[in-house]
């Protein structure tokens, strides 16, 4: 047993070339290594300085894992119309954002405002001295930050960014415990490395102040520097999206329900929503159904956006849903709001092949206008998604998705499906159905 689980471990795996990699892999983990080192190996890119640049992006990459490139059209934003690149592999989302979209569109589109885009990073740090000290020194400490960093900072200082101040932070729980919180504006870069780098600056310049601080008695000049990094939490940089239209034009969208009917009953699952988090979570998971999927499209890190957007959902020490609706005076109000850290330079935002062309797309929007598009496919999402709910309820959506996964699975012609869609309109969908039923209709037809 030791034996065989010692065979599946390695020392200087990554040195290997990729071929070696797949080589091991398949030997190792495989039954039938042959076929899965092909099947790995068709998925490499046909071109090989393409194939480079993806390899760039990881370590230990042994091929490409493909995902559907999806567009949902008719995104009118206020006032311009996109059509918004999406990666996911859900069926029915894509569907969902373009027929939300395409409603909103006939009622005057989806409204956007940034209220604003500041980014945040902190300095944690170790010191036995007196809060009010360090606040009276904040002015010269920033301003020897400043000093040290500008030739990290003359950059950003001049696309209109930068370092906007630093505040002081102390946690009553952990003794002697600091923290420099600072901010940025990155403009339209995400700002990661900006931020990272200066703050490793800034450590320095405050760590060379404290030690080298003559007002300071000997032991107070030791400070322990103990991390310094962007927060993936940023409740200041806010995107709102917002649709509304007289309750009566709900109902073409409103299935068997009249309009009346349709809007309270949105208002009321989404009342549950911010009062109950277990649908809350499964709310907020529609409206990243969305969000993720674009920032996916455009490189952005999809992981920092869960994080800060699920840590806002819950700002007030409940996770509640992050869109919410009103009804007033006959008219029907739907809104989200939610932070949404992104960029549409550096990064990988132009080094991907594919998220430069969702980028092209969208007719290369600033990082403001990236925000508010992708808030905006947040809420037709969710829009979508709460309507269904209401409605039908989303399995009848996500079985003919299924079905036609299914049907082509089985390389269905375009009779068979017309003849499998009607049939299953009536009849429940699963994979032995349509295959039963396939056969039965191939074998009529011989
Ligand atoms: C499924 O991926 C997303 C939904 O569950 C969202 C929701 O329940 O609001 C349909």
């Amino acid at each position: 047993m030791a034996g065989a689980q010692l065979s599946k471990s390695i020392s200087g795996f990554s040195k290997l070339r990729k071929r070696d990699k797949i080589k091991w892999i398949v030997e190792n983990f495989f039954k039938d290594p042959e076929s899965v080192m092909h099947e790995l190996m068709s998925y490499w890119h046909h071109s090989e300085e393409q194939q480079k640049i993806l390899d760039g992006f990881a370590e230990n990459t042994i091929s490409n894992f493909p995902m559907p490139f999806s567009v949902a059209p008719n995104f009118l934003i206020n006032g311009k119309t996109y059509c918004v690149p999406m990666v996911i592999e859900e069926s029915s989302v894509v569907a969902a954002a373009s027929s939300a979209a395409k409603f909103w569109m006939d009622r005057g589109g989806i409204q956007a405002k940034v209220i604003s885009t500041r980014k945040l990073g902190q300095i944690h740090f170790l010191w036995s001295g007196e809060e009010h000290l360090l606040k009276t020194w904040i002015p010269e400490i920033e301003k020897r930050m400043r000093m040290d960093a500008k030739d990290i900072l003359s950059n950003m200082d001049k696309r209109g960014g930068g370092f906007t101040g630093l505040e002081l932070i102390q946690i009553p729980d952990l003794e002697n415990y600091f923290q420099w919180r600072i901010g940025f504006e990155t403009c339209d870069s995400m700002g990661a490395n900006f931020i990272n780098s200066c703050l490793e600056s800034f450590s320095n310049t405050f760590e060379n102040f404290i030690t080298q601080n003559d007002f300071l008695k000997d032991e107070q000049r030791d400070v322990e520097i103990l991390m310094s990094i962007l927060s993936n939490y940023t409740p200041e940089c806010i995107v709102r999206v917002w649709v509304s239209c007289p309750i009566q034009d709900l109902g073409q969208f409103a299935g068997e329900l009249n309009a009346v009917e349709f809007a309270e009953r949105f208002e009321k699952a989404i009342r549950i929503a911010r009062s109950d988090t277990y649908r809350a979570v499964t709310h907020n998971k529609g409206i990243f159904n969305g969000i993720d999927a674009v920032v996916i499209a455009t490189a952005n890190d999809f992981r920092a956006i869960e994080a800060c957007g699920h840590a806002y959902a819950a700002r007030d020490g409940v996770y509640r849903s992050l869109s919410d609706c009103s009804i007033q005076d006959g008219l029907f109000h739907f809104w989200l709001e939610i932070p949404l850290a992104l960029g549409t330079i550096g990064g990988l935002t132009s080094i991907h092949p594919i998220a430069k062309r969702s980028l092209e797309l969208l007719g290369n929007p600033t990082a403001e206008e990236l925000m508010m598009i992708t808030a905006a496919t947040g809420l037709a999402q969710n829009f979508a998604a709460v309507r269904s709910l209401i409605t039908t309820g989303i399995q009848a959506g996500h079985m003919k998705m299924h079905l036609s996964n299914i049907l082509s699975n089985f390389n269905a012609t375009s009779a068979e499906e017309k003849l499998a869609n009607e049939y299953f309109s009536k009849n429940r969908v699963s994979f032995s159905e349509v295959r039963k039923y396939l056969d039965e209709l191939r074998t009529q037809n011989q």
